[in-house]
């Protein structure tokens, strides 16, 4: 019987309680997982690459950079002109730069003389530090005492000594303390806060209902930031190429406002949910300025410690290290560490269920007032939820947000379905249009729908909802040679641990799995023939309802790529690269993603039950986040969910994709926690036991 990865308890417990679902005992449900062929991959050869991996081959590497000669002394500008850059490119040509010298300071040549300026002392710092941490948004507890007209003032001369483009100073500060313009402004949030809440899928409507987004009638003063583009004249220095920095600007000078006021006890929040120009003709400013911030300012009871959107779950705190690149975009590492490989760190992360909470779970299942083991499986992905959250009861999966990967595939070519390549990128509209079956299913169950392109062989135009992320517009043909590179099988997983990351830290407390690309069923198949030892005429299927001429040619397809490539599952990148589809890496990374954030990861499809298997062998502990959400009528998903030792939640046929099955799933996984919940106890409800 194959176990769940549990995690000894912190007591040091070395196996799981009692009663966690191990081996099922008489009269107890079946457990989540199945027998599992073979054991579970533990070599290291297993592990993710070292970042080293990642360095690009010599050809590829980006051509180092030469020291930038130094500005002439007295003109200031003189780094731009045209013969200064003909002859950096002519140094550039002639020198060997090595890499010593190309992290060398810019100025190499200005030798410093005496001291350097001197920091701020000790507890100074720590001031300035501790007013940056604690400033807060607020919107709750409020008081009305007015505000001294010398407090207000530090405060304005705090915002107006900000940092401009071009010293062009943008800002106005227009001091409201009106009860009647008050009303008017509360009048036009309370009218976009409804069409707001209207916008938003009903987990996150559900959320939003409890939340407070704005003081207006709360606080003595409000104060509107404007910003004048025109002013500085017509030449401000710095804004001819980026005239956006204007309203930079004025938002410096808001930072600066929020900063200054929690040093003198006032709380600050800031109320976006206007329609600008109807902001402007109602508060009667002059119709070339443009609104920055509507500011409600007052003293408060308390500053809370942490952002008030963060302790009502509705978002998370990214952690510095995530944002923080070395030289360029990718290579993450904070000041004095090593560059590290996003997937390594991600891998890394990763821990088996916990232990205790599982105990504690299965010993809760037990003393609520139903019969022990009446709710069948879903007890087990109560405990599963519990040990995944490290906590009994587990937090309510919701919200939940399914992320579509959408891809094309070279192998299209070799006639493995009758419908053209162009679908692809006519569904992904769709989905963004709300016209599919998914948007159908999502908005009956409250889920959150996220497009990612990350690989259609079509040019996307910019659209909310959509995250372009395209690693190359489709595969090459597995038949011919790789499908992709090793670099791009590694950055098409990248974008799945990516977008793991934005939708958990947005708030959302499970993750579904869906995807699109005609053509797709066929690297699913190769890939879970590889994985599972099982010959292609067994996992290859029908897809979207090919004839048998198609699927003879098909299952020859996929036995020939195999032939080709001869993947080796111990290499599980590497089979992907030769094999495999965009949004199947995107999918191995939204699993591993999913699976680092301790956050439940509901697997749709034939798709994402291939891409589990090559989850699990970079990471197996990666199953302690995966639910199976459903069993499609694809052949291979059945052998793919046995080799994982899944049981699925629904099997009612459908073979559609695009996070379908999971979505029908959600609803049971959330109402397994929801009973943990709110379901009493023998001993809460006083009923006898038998
Ligand atoms: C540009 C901007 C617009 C904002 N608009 C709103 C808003 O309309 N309503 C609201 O409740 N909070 C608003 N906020 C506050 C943010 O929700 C808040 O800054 C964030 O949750 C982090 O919390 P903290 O500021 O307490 O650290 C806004 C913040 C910024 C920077």
């Amino acid at each position: 019987m194959a176990q769940p990865p549990v995690e000894a308890a912190e007591s040091g417990q070395g196996e799981a309680p009692s009663g966690i679902p191990h081996e099922a005992a008489p009269g107890q449900p079946l457990g989540q997982f199945v027998p599992v062929e073979g054991s579970v991959p533990t070599a290291p050869h297993l592990a993710p690459a070292p970042p080293q991996s990642t360095v690009l081959p010599a050809a590829e590497a980006p051509a180092a950079v030469g020291p930038v000669p130094a500005p002439r002394d007295g003109d200031p500008e003189a780094v731009q002109h045209a013969e200064d850059l003909d002859t950096r490119a002519a140094d550039q040509e002639d020198q060997e730069v090595t890499a010593e010298e190309s992290t060398a300071p810019v100025e190499e040549a200005r030798q410093s003389t005496g001291p350097a300026a001197p920091a701020y002392d000790d507890a100074e710092r720590e001031a300035v530090l501790k007013v940056m941490r604690e400033r807060r948004d607020i919107r709750n507890g409020f008081r009305s005492d007015p505000i001294p007209h010398e407090v207000l003032l530090r405060v304005l001369e705090a915002a107006h000594t900000a940092p401009s483009v071009g010293h062009s100073q943008p800002w106005d500060f227009v001091v409201i303390r009106s009860a009647e313009t008050r009303r008017t402004m509360h009048e036009l949030a309370m009218r976009q806060r409804e069409a707001y809440a209207k916008s938003l899928p009903k987990g996150r409507a559900k959320q939003f209902k409890e939340l407070k987004i704005e003081a207006i009638l709360d606080t003595p003063v409000n104060i509107v930031v404007t910003a004048d583009p025109t002013r500085g004249g017509r030449h401000t220095l710095g804004r001819h190429t980026q005239p956006q920095m204007a309203p930079y600007s004025a938002a410096l000078a808001v930072e600066n406002l929020w900063l200054a006021a929690r040093a003198e006890g006032l709380g600050v929040g800031w109320v976006s949910f206007f329609d600008e120009r109807e902001m402007v003709r109602a508060l009667g400013l002059p119709e070339h300025l443009e609104v920055i911030a509507y500011l409600c300012v007052g003293y408060v009871d308390e500053f809370p410690d942490e952002p008030e959107l963060m302790q009502a779950g509705w978002s998370k705190r990214r952690p510095l290290s995530w944002v923080v690149h070395e030289e360029t975009y990718g290579r993450r590492a904070l000041p004095g560490e090593e560059p590290h490989d996003l997937l390594a760190e991600t891998v890394a992360q990763i821990r088996p269920l916990d232990a205790k909470a599982l105990g504690e779970a299965w010993e809760r299942q037990k003393r609520m007032t139903k019969p022990a083991g009446a709710l069948g499986m879903l007890e087990i992905i109560s405990a599963q939820l519990s040990g995944l959250s490290r906590q009994c009861p587990p937090p309510i999966p919701e919200p939940a947000a399914v992320a579509i990967f959408a891809g094309d595939h070279g192998v299209h070519a070799q006639g493995v379905t009758p419908w053209p390549q162009e679908v692809t990128a006519q569904m992904v509209a769709n989905f963004l249009g709300g016209g599919a079956v998914c948007n159908a299913f999502a908005g009956q169950v409250g889920a959150e729908v996220c497009v990612v392109d990350v690989g259609v062989a079509a040019d996307l135009p910019a659209t909310p909802g959509l995250l372009p992320r395209k690693v190359r517009a489709g595969t090459s043909d597995m038949t011919t040679g790789p499908a992709m590179s090793r670099e791009e099988a590694k950055q098409a997983i990248e974008v799945g641990i990516e977008t793991a990351r934005d939708l958990v830290a947005a708030g959302n407390k499970a993750l579904l799995t869906g995807e699109m690309g005609i053509a797709n069923t066929t690297a699913s198949a190769a890939l879970i023939s590889v994985f599972t030892g099982t010959d292609p005429a067994e996992v290859t299927g029908r897809g979207t309802g090919i004839n048998d001429e198609t699927l003879a040619r098909k299952t020859e397809v996929v036995r020939r790529a195999i032939e080709l490539h001869q993947p080796d599952p111990a290499d599980p990148v590497g089979v992907l690269a030769a094999i495999g589809g965009f949004e199947h890496a995107a999918l191995v990374g939204l699993l591993l993603g999913g699976a680092s954030l301790r956050t439940p990861v509901i697997l749709d499809g034939v798709s994402a039950g291939a891409a589990a298997l090559v989850a699990r062998a970079i990471a197996p502990e990666v199953l302690a986040a995966c639910i199976a959400g459903h069993r499609s009528a694809e052949p291979g998903h059945v052998a793919a969910l046995n080799k994982l030792g899944l049981r699925p939640l629904v099997d009612l046929d459908l073979r559609l994709g695009e996070g379908t099955g999971a979505l029908l799933a959600l609803p049971l996984v959330q109402s397994t926690a929801r009973a943990m919940h709110e379901v009493a106890t023998f001993d809460s409800a006083g009923v006898t036991e038998k």
